[in-house]
């Protein structure tokens, strides 16, 4: 029963793959292992010798140096990055915006529907800091109150980052604007928290 049930290879012993040894009558069937198999176990010992040249007989870039350079091109992409928006945001890019009229206008626009429900419609102070006067949390330079808008106040105070909510030219012009206010008389200015704010010298030439 059984005897012709299986025809294939494996179950029909043939004499040419019985080895020629034997032991207390047990004969070893030759059963090589397949093609592939032995592709693989070749090619790994190959491969592993190859990696050991390259990566520690010093022929190639070890993982360590092929890392230090990957990250001296990203800090390099970096400070290429940072310049650029550098020249847009920085002090000389912002200085090339005061007193002029449509940038002012449209500084104006924004603080208007942004910043007017804390800080009053004329700067004077609500909720958020009179712009108008000579004490600030942070020095009333134009790069500090761009910083400022760009970034928020500090944590828990209620000033936001209008990163993202405003784009880079309405944060520009709004910082601009706001420059213009301080010196300027507001209806019902807020009183200076002396405690919190630092004195700084009045601007001269006062608008
Ligand atoms: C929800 C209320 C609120 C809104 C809206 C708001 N601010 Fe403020 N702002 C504050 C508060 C509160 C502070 C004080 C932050 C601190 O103490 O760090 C502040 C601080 C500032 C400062 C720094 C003042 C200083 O003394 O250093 C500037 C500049 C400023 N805001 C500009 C703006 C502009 C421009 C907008 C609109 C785009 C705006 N703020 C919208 C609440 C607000």
């Amino acid at each position: 029963m059984g005897q012709h049930e299986h025809h294939d290879e494996f179950s029909q012993p043939s004499k040419d793959r019985l080895f020629v040894h034997e032991f207390d009558g047990i004969q070893e069937y030759d059963n090589p292992m397949p093609g592939w198999w032995k592709a693989i176990f070749w090619g790994s010992i190959i491969f592993s010798v190859w990696y050991l040249i390259h990566y520690h007989g010093g022929m190639g870039e070890s993982i360590e140096q092929e890392y230090n350079s990957a990250m001296t091109q990203v800090s390099k992409l970096q400070a290429e990055y940072n310049k650029k928006v550098a020249a847009r945001t920085g002090t000389k890019a912002l200085k090339k915006l005061v007193g002029k009229p449509e940038v002012l206008a449209s500084g104006k626009k924004v603080f208007t529907t942004y910043c007017a429900v804390c800080h009053g419609p004329d700067g004077g102070g609500k909720v958020g800091p009179n712009l108008t006067d000579d004490y600030w949390v942070n020095a009333p330079d134009l790069k500090t109150i761009f910083g400022v808008i760009y970034n928020g106040g500090r944590e828990g105070k209620g000033m936001i980052s209008w990163n993202g909510t405003l784009n880079l030219k309405q944060m520009q012009h709004v910082t601009v604007y706001v420059q213009s206010l301080r010196g300027t008389k507001p209806k019902n200015p807020k009183a200076a928290d002396k405690k919190d704010e630092k004195y700084f010298a009045p601007k001269k030439g006062k608008k």
